[in-house]
């Protein structure tokens, strides 16, 4: 016997029983299923909401990845503070796993208190999953991080303290681990530039200053791509795009080079603003992915976000125009979607 889908109903009902691919795949299966990335456009999740992970940070587990970020959905309890939680294989399908943090103000913080760009480690010596985040006042006086402490990846993770990092400024962070597995904070430091330091053992401090690059920039992000550090930032310009830089250096100590635009400066760096570098090491090829917000102040549950690969190597590094592109997340290759489709059917919830 057939259905609607031209299937006999055991192959259905099997289907049913198989991980989320499969089931994915089907015509008109509920699970929504991505082909490939499609910067500023809205990004569905496997149940087809459009992913609440805004000035986000992504952690690897063995092969899977989680995604984190701040939850600005609509109808959220304003006295409250949300971090999302989701998790992927392939980076561009996403699983949402619930807010894992639901926090109220810490001791002395008021109404309209921050919590922006939750970023994880995990510390496999305490097998603990330790998030950072920018915890700040309404003017944005405090400037400091919380850290926050789950036994799992997607929680519940449970604030333990706030702090100024090695007693400095801190607004923007980013994450930063190299390939030997160390992990590093990059944070905002107002009055100096932005720093990046190493955390301590278990995660549970900023430890040692590596660097102090005296540029204001925020939105700071590092990768380690062919025996070269590239870091970059934005301007200091709030929810506004800029045109976005980067430098080089050959350990994260520097020498720095000087800053120098990642896209023509008229784009405004296509509308986004940086937050994390995404290094995919495949089995033929690394693939560095920008991942970028682009903010929409007046709606932040809409707020989108530009990921795109960039071409680096020697020193140079540019992002190019955005436009929908493929991932295979086991080599490692990233190639350019050339159909001028810019809402294909598969990608619609
Ligand atoms: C940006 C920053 C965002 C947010 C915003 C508030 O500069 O990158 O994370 O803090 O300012 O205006």
């Amino acid at each position: 016997m057939k259905n609607k889908y031209g299937l006999p109903y055991f192959v259905l009902l099997f289907s049913l029983l198989l991980p989320n691919g499969f089931i994915n795949a089907r015509p008109s299966g509920k699970k929504t299923k991505l082909e490939f990335f499609q910067p500023g456009q809205s990004w569905p999740d496997q149940d087809g909401n459009h992913i609440q992970a805004h000035g986000g940070g992504i952690l690897k587990i063995k092969k899977n990845y989680f995604w984190y970020g701040e939850q600005r959905g609509k109808g959220l309890d304003p006295k409250f503070r949300y971090v999302s939680c989701y998790s992927s294989k392939d980076l561009l399908n996403w699983n949402f796993r619930g807010n894992v943090v639901k926090m109220l103000p810490p001791d002395s913080l008021t109404a309209g208190w921050i919590l922006e760009r939750p970023k994880v480690f995990y510390n496999a010596g305490t097998k603990k999953y330790v998030m950072y985040f920018h915890l700040d006042d309404k003017g944005y006086k405090v400037a400091q991080v919380g850290i926050a402490i789950s036994d799992k990846p997607d929680g519940d993770f449970k604030f333990v303290r706030r702090f100024r990092p090695l007693g400095h400024e801190s607004r923007d962070i980013g994450q930063f681990i190299d390939d030997d597995g160390t992990a590093y904070l990059v944070f905002e430091d107002r009055p100096y530039g932005f720093r990046i330091a190493r955390l301590s053992k278990d995660y549970m401090d900023v430890e040692k200053e590596m660097t102090l690059v005296k540029a204001h920039m925020e939105g700071g992000a590092i990768v380690h791509y062919q025996g070269l550090y590239y870091s970059i930032g934005s301007a200091l310009t709030g929810w506004n795009a800029n045109p976005n830089k980067y430098a080089t250096a050959p350990t994260l100590e520097g020498p720095w080079t000087e800053f120098r635009d990642i896209a023509p400066p008229e784009t405004k760096t296509f509308g986004s603003q940086s937050t994390m570098l995404i290094k995919v090491t495949g089995s033929r090829k690394t693939t560095v992915i920008f991942m970028g917000d682009i903010w929409r102040p007046k709606t932040q549950y809409d707020s989108r976000y530009l990921w795109m690969p960039l071409e680096l190597g020697d020193g140079k590094l540019s992002l190019q125009e955005p436009k929908p592109w493929k991932l295979n997340v086991k080599t490692g290759e990233s190639s350019m979607v050339e159909s001028q489709i810019t809402e294909p059917a598969s990608n619609k919830k």
